[in-house]
């Protein structure tokens, strides 16, 4: 019998990969999402269940997570200033959700829970790499709320054992992104500027930098965290390249792979409240994982664009 692994938020940009990427290793899979960001055609040709509901209410978690091996938690609304304009409904999206589904994973005896967690917790400390045992300073309502909920898994690997992984990801980018994703929204708007033909504007001198990290090596990332044996119950691990690239360097990179003109830049002010620098330290990922990127940022700017752009 095959194992089946519920993956809530599959319906979203890295949710629909992490699908694809169970299926692929001949997993069985369920998916719960109430689809307020993420879309049923990202599903298109996925043999797989697919169950439309709200993540933080206890009974819909408890009926999804019925039969399951693993969870794989991507469901969320991943935005900062959403989280800012309605903090409780963020809070039911990116928390409640975690607590529902500890507690359908208690119900059931589920074994394994991964969590996606985020960068965000850093805030913008200015220290470089971001490391796990460095001290968080979430700075945003969505950031508080992902951090919550790795301490909720902490406390449930004490109270019943839950096993979990908490994968603070940087900046992820591939198919299927929302142009709108404060993450790597700006890899869909310059490649929609190179369609267009239009010359670049950026916020500040374009020198801020980034930690991209391509949707496969993501999902590699999540199938090896809901396998491996855990040095402890709850696990902290960043998933970026362990590379930063600054916003400029970006644009030339994406126009070469586009064999396009970078075009003459326009700078606009720096945007409040921009983190400045983030690039990940990626050795504990390493360690626990054998996490180690393999597209470089050409080949996953080449894969994505392959691609139609929203
Ligand atoms: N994209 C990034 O670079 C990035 C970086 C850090 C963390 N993350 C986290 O990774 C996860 C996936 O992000 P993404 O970029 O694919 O975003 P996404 O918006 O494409 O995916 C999130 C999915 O969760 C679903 N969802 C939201 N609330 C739900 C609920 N209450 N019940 C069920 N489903 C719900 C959405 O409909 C969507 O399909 C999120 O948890 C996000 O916070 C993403």
């Amino acid at each position: 019998m095959i194992g089946l692994d519920l993956v809530v938020g599959g319906g979203g940009f890295i949710g629909s990969h992490v699908v694809e990427g169970l299926l692929a290793e001949g997993r069985q899979v369920r998916v719960l999402d109430d689809f307020s960001t993420g879309h049923a055609h990202n599903l298109d040709g996925l043999d797989c269940q697919v169950m439309e509901g709200d993540a933080a209410e206890e009974s819909t978690a408890r009926a999804a997570a019925a039969d399951v091996e693993r969870i794989f938690h991507l469901g969320a609304r991943p935005s900062v200033p959403w989280s800012f304009e309605f903090p409780e409904l963020a809070e039911q999206a990116n928390y409640q959700t975690t607590l529902s589904l500890i507690a359908a994973a208690q119900h059931h005896g589920i074994r394994r829970l991964v969590f996606s967690s985020s960068s965000a917790i850093y805030g913008d400390a200015p220290k470089l790499p971001k490391a796990e045992n460095m001290q968080p300073a979430p700075q945003s309502p969505y950031a508080e709320h992902k951090l919550q909920g790795e301490v909720a898994l902490a406390a449930a690997a004490k109270d019943f054992g839950l096993e979990s992984v908490s994968l603070r990801y940087f900046n992820v980018f591939g198919p299927r992104q929302d142009p709108s994703s404060p993450y790597s929204g700006v890899i869909s708007l310059f490649a929609r500027w190179l369609h267009e033909g239009k010359n670049p504007t950026f916020y500040g001198d374009g020198l801020q930098t980034r930690d991209f990290v391509f949707v496969k090596d993501v999902v590699r990332a999540n199938l090896a965290a809901a396998s491996v044996p855990l040095s402890t119950p709850a696990r902290i691990l960043n998933i970026g390249c362990g590379r930063s690239v600054s916003i400029l360097d970006l644009w030339a990179t994406l126009c070469r792979v586009a064999g396009k003109e970078t075009g003459e830049p326009h700078f606009l002010p720096a945007r409040q409240g921009d983190v400045r620098h983030s690039c990940a330290s990626i050795a504990r990922a390493q360690q626990e994982l054998g996490f180690q990127p393999q597209f470089t940022l050409e080949q996953g700017l080449a894969l994505t664009l392959g691609f139609p752009q929203p």
